[in-house]
Order: structure tokens, then C-alpha cells, then sequence
């Protein structure tokens, strides 16, 4: 794969300091010349453009871009003239990048991830085309040229340094690729970014394509493999506008007692596998999803006796900060920040203390299969739902519409030493179970599971077959308001297939639960007239 390097000599002579605003961040005398408004720099990108943005979990995304580019898309709409983009990410990014192009019925196609309202309404009405990849997939396809040309790069940065070198602002996400590939090139410089944020990334510049693949040098999760910059050819540099705005910051719930129940399993189990000799003391790099359980279970680490533990993860959510600063945690690989408001103001307020304890990487490197299955990562993360055999879905509610994204969750539990699943065991107010007789969407086959974790308890699938998974998943984890309907549907299946009984199953009713959810709001059965009289 060809990687970007800067020429040594500038093609054209630097423009002088007088011709154009210096920004403190923008100290590279070619590119300053390129500062202009976020209005002109959209009038650069056209229809039918495919744009990539960075972004992910809500942060390092652009803030003023997308809001000038949806103001064009609506003035073209006014005029009965088409305007969309095909709008790629790192992964999920904030309502001032996804949420006003959506908002403008601006984007004709969305990959890899994404968690915005408006747009997730637009992709389940058919209004948009919804590429769910997996994180570690979505740069190499690019570079496969599986998903076509890439016309506009929108990439945040913290700074411009004076040789061209772009330092990154609060994640990684799949940026160097957008930036090697774009025809253009906008950088967003965003002075909310703290601009110590210089050394805190890793960005890996070795990536070749098949059959010219190395091995990644990476044994140890805070080894640095590449370099804290990212690099861009000057000439492909359009644009450059400069923001002051924060990230997402979206606030944490505290963790409500199903959240600390499932943490409570989860770190029993792990004290368990170091018990028995499965794990050594100080466990294996974590890797968590984002949400409240995630953090319960950081929390959860954080009262246990575990020491000197590591994360190889895509996201550094509060609890990994807590982990940090109670000295626990040695360090954390990751592609992106996701802190609440408070988590942020604990990081600014001592970015320094943080620097070689964090690094951020492109999610190709985060999430690579090679590199959690050597690391031996311990996966948790959520889901939907899971059936009794150990399919896991964690994208679609009733089989078809789309909740997020599979995002890294594929990346992570199908290579780690050992993975968790966890979610509630029943949702919408107890109308749904999430333990199911057969999952109405699959992200995670029965062969890739391990563990699943409700607040009911947990359940190690381990080295158990089908049939027998299906006893342990409904004693352990189903709610009981459940547990006699799931029995009663895997009894019969038993005794009604008796040459079927690998995987037992009734088809005609193995999605029943969900039809019945639409049908009646509830997937409870109704009682049987003898259960109604009594
Ligand atoms: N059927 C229907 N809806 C369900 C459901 C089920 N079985 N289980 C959960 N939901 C709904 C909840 O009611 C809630 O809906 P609301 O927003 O209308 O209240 C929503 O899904 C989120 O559920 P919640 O219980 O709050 O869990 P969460 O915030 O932890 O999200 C996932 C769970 C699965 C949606 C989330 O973990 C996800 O997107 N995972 C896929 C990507 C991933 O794993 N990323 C991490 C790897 S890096």
C-alpha cells in the first residue's frame, strides 16, 4: 500500500506571513494560506460526492463543515436540485456532523457505524443506504477499492505544525486513510482540543496491501509502532477552518443495579479464570463497548483487587480515566475518547499526567484481528439479544431495523481469549425478553460466543454444545418471567424432532417471540385457558 510522504522541498513557494491570517495552530506558512470560512470551503464539496469524515464516539469530529455543507444541501433542495453525499466515518460522531446532514436529507449513503437518531429513522425508512462494516474492515476495503472513490476529506485536527505534519485531535478513527486517499483534503483546526494532545497518538503508516502484508511488530498494548502524526499532501489541502468547539461529551448515567449486577457476575467470573490458572493476576488487555454497563464494569474493577491491568480497547470512556488515576490500570490503547462533561474536565485539567499512559491509534490498528487475537483481549460488550443456542444479535430490533451498528464488537469477540456478551434480561419495560428462542438477526454466531451476562447471572458457553448451552442460557440468564416459555419451546423441540436435536428447533415458531412482540406489544404468551382460570 503506498503511504503518503511530504515532499522535501514544497512544489511552490511558501505565501508570505502577510498574505493570510497566522493561526496559532496553523503554523505550516503553505497550508496557512488555505484558512478560510466553513462556508467556502463547503461550496467545494458537490453532489454525489463521497465524503469522508472523521469522528468517533463523539469525538474529533468536524464541527462547523457539516453545518455549512447542510445549508447548501437545503438551499439545493429549495431549488428542486439533488444534493446528497455518500458520508463516511470513523464510526458514530455527534447532531453537528450526522445530525444536520441528516437532518438536510443530505446523505444518499452512511458507513461504517453510526448512533444518530435522525439518521438510524432515515436508514429504517429506506431513505438511506446503511453499510454496516465492521471497524477493522472499513479502511482496507477502502483501500480494496470495494466501496469506490473517495472524493473529500474532512478531518479535525488539533494543530498544523510548521512542516505540513498534522497533529491529531481526540481520535484516530479511519482519518489516515481518508486523508492518503481523497482526491481533497478539509482539515477542521479545532482549538477546543487541548494542543498537548501532541504524543498522544500512534498512527501506523506500515499497512501494504495483499500479498505484500507484514506482520504488525505490536506485543505489548502501549507499544508505539508508528508515529504521533498524521501526514497529508500538502497539495490535496483545500481548505483549512479553524473551530472552537467541544466534543460530544454525551453525560453517563450512573450505573442502575442491573448494570452493577452484570459488572458483579462479570468480575466474579474473571477472579474465577485467575483462580483456576485460565488468566494470569493482573488479567489480560480489556477491551469494553461503550455505555453504562461498560463503565459498571470498570467501576466494578475498580473496587476489586485486580493490579497493573492493561486495555487494548476502541474507546476511553470516564471508567478507564478512574482506573488510570487510581493507578490500576497501567495504561490504554484505543482509537477514541468518550468522556462525559466531567470525564473531560478531569483529562484538560491534567492532560499531561496522561501522556504515555494513553494512546490513540487508527481503529485498522484498535480493532486488528492479528493484534487482539495475540494480545489475548477479553471482549465485553453489548447486545440486543441472544438466543438460547448462543447467537448473538446486536444490531436489529425485531430482526430489521437497525439500532447502531455492529461497530467493533465483531472485531474484538470473534479474535479475543475470551469474550462477554451483556445486556438486561428482558427490555421495554419487561415486554421483550433478551433471551430468545432464535436471535431475529445474527452478528455473532453460537461459534463466536462465550459468555453471556444478564443481571440475572452469567453463562460460560464454553466447550458446551448446542443442546446443552440451551439449559444453562435459560437457568442462568433468561428473566424468570421467561424461563418456563423457553423451556417449554426447547422441550418440545426436543421431543417433537427427535433426529433434529443438535440445535433443537420448532421453525414455525422460532421467531414467533418477535411476531408476537409486534403483533401485541408484549412477547409473553397469552396464558392457556386453564392458566387464565387459575
Ligand atoms: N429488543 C428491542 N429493543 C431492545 C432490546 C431488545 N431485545 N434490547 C435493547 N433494546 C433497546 C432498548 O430498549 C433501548 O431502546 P431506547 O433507546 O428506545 O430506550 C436501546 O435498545 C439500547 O438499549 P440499552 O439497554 O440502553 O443498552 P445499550 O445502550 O448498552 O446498547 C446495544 C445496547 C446493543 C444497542 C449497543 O451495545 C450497541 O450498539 N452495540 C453494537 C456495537 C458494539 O458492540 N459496540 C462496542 C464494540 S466497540
Amino acid at each position: 500500500m503506498p503511504s503518503v510522504t511530504l515532499p522535501a522541498e514544497p512544489p511552490t513557494p511558501p505565501t508570505p506571513q502577510t498574505a493570510t491570517p497566522r493561526s496559532s495552530r496553523v503554523t505550516c506558512p503553505r497550508l496557512a494560506a488555505r484558512v478560510t470560512t466553513a462556508e467556502e470551503a463547503a461550496a467545494l464539496v458537490r453532489d454525489g460526492d463521497n465524503v469522508g469524515i472523521s469522528g468517533f464516539t463523539g469525538a474529533g469530529y468536524p464541527k462547523a463543515l457539516p453545518t455549512a455543507l447542510a445549508a447548501r444541501m437545503r438551499a439545493a433542495h429549495e431549488r428542486g436540485e439533488q444534493f446528497r453525499v455518500g458520508l463516511w466515518s470513523g464510526a458514530s460522531t455527534a447532531p453537528e456532523a450526522d445530525g444536520v446532514l441528516a437532518e438536510a436529507h443530505g446523505i444518499s449513503k452512511r458507513l461504517p457505524y453510526s448512533s444518530d437518531p435522525t439518521l438510524r429513522r432515515e436508514i429504517n425508512d429506506g431513505e438511506v443506504e446503511y453499510v454496516d462494516a465492521h471497524l477493522s474492515h472499513s479502511a482496507q476495503h477502502m483501500w480494496f477499492g470495494f466501496y469506490g472513490h473517495l472524493d473529500v476529506a474532512v478531518v479535525e485536527v488539533t494543530a498544523v505544525l510548521p512542516n505540513g505534519l498534522l497533529v491529531p485531535s481526540s481520535s484516530v478513527g479511519n482519518n489516515k486513510t481518508w486523508l492518503d486517499r481523497a482526491d481533497k483534503v478539509i482539515l477542521e483546526v479545532n482549538h477546543w482540543q487541548p494542543r498537548e494532545l501532541e504524543g498522544f497518538h500512534d498512527v501506523y503508516h506500515g499497512t501494504r496491501l495483499p500479498p505484500f502484508r507484514a506482520p504488525i511488530q505490536l506485543t505489548d498494548p502501549l507499544q508505539r509502532i508508528g508515529e504521533p502524526y498524521l501526514r497529508v499532501d500538502p497539495a490535496k489541502v483545500v481548505a483549512i477552518v479553524e473551530t472552537d468547539a467541544p466534543d460530544r461529551n454525551s453525560p453517563l448515567a450512573a450505573p442502575d443495579d442491573d448494570a452493577r449486577a452484570m459488572a458483579a457476575h462479570l468480575v466474579d467470573f474473571l477472579r474465577h479464570e485467575v483462580a483456576r490458572g485460565r488468566m494470569p493476576a493482573n488479567l489480560l488487555p480489556l477491551q469494553s463497548g461503550v455505555g453504562n454497563v461498560a463503565n459498571a464494569v470498570m467501576a466494578g474493577l475498580l473496587d476489586s483487587e485486580f493490579e497493573q491491568l492493561t486495555s487494548f480497547t476502541e474507546v476511553i470512556q470516564d471508567g478507564l480515566l478512574d482506573l488510570l488515576d487510581a493507578g490500576k490500570l497501567v495504561g490504554v490503547s484505543a482509537t477514541s475518547f468518550g468522556l462525559s462533561p466531567t470525564g473531560v474536565r478531569r483529562f484538560m485539567d491534567d492532560v499531561g499526567s496522561y501522556k504515555g499512559r494513553i494512546l490513540l491509534r487508527s481503529e485498522e490498528i484498535s480493532n486488528h484481528p492479528e493484534l487482539v487475537r495475540r494480545l489475548g483481549v477479553i471482549a465485553i460488550n453489548g447486545m440486543i439479544e441472544a438466543d438460547v443456542y448462543g447467537n448473538v444479535n446486536s444490531t436489529h430490533v425485531m430482526g430489521s431495523s437497525i439500532m447502531n451498528g455492529i461497530g467493533g464488537s465483531g472485531d474484538f469477540a470473534r479474535n479475543a481469549y475470551l469474550n462477554f456478551f451483556v445486556s438486561p434480561s428482558t427490555a421495554k419495560g419487561g415486554a421483550i425478553s433478551s433471551i430468545v428462542p432464535f436471535a431475529s438477526h445474527v452478528d455473532h454466531t453460537e461459534h463466536d460466543v462465550q459468555v453471556l451476562v444478564t443481571e440475572q447471572g452469567l453463562a460460560d458457553l464454553r466447550g458446551l454444545s448446542p443442546s446443552a448451552r440451551a439449559d444453562v442460557v435459560i437457568d442462568r440468564c433468561a428473566h424468570p418471567a421467561f424461563r418456563d416459555q423457553l423451556r417449554d419451546y426447547v422441550g418440545r423441540a426436543r421431543r417433537e424432532r427427535p433426529h433434529a436435536r443438535h440445535t433443537p428447533h420448532l421453525l414455525a415458531e422460532a421467531l414467533s417471540w418477535h411476531q408476537r412482540y409486534l403483533d401485541t406489544g408484549s412477547m409473553q404468551a397469552a396464558p392457556t385457558p386453564e392458566e387464565g382460570r387459575g
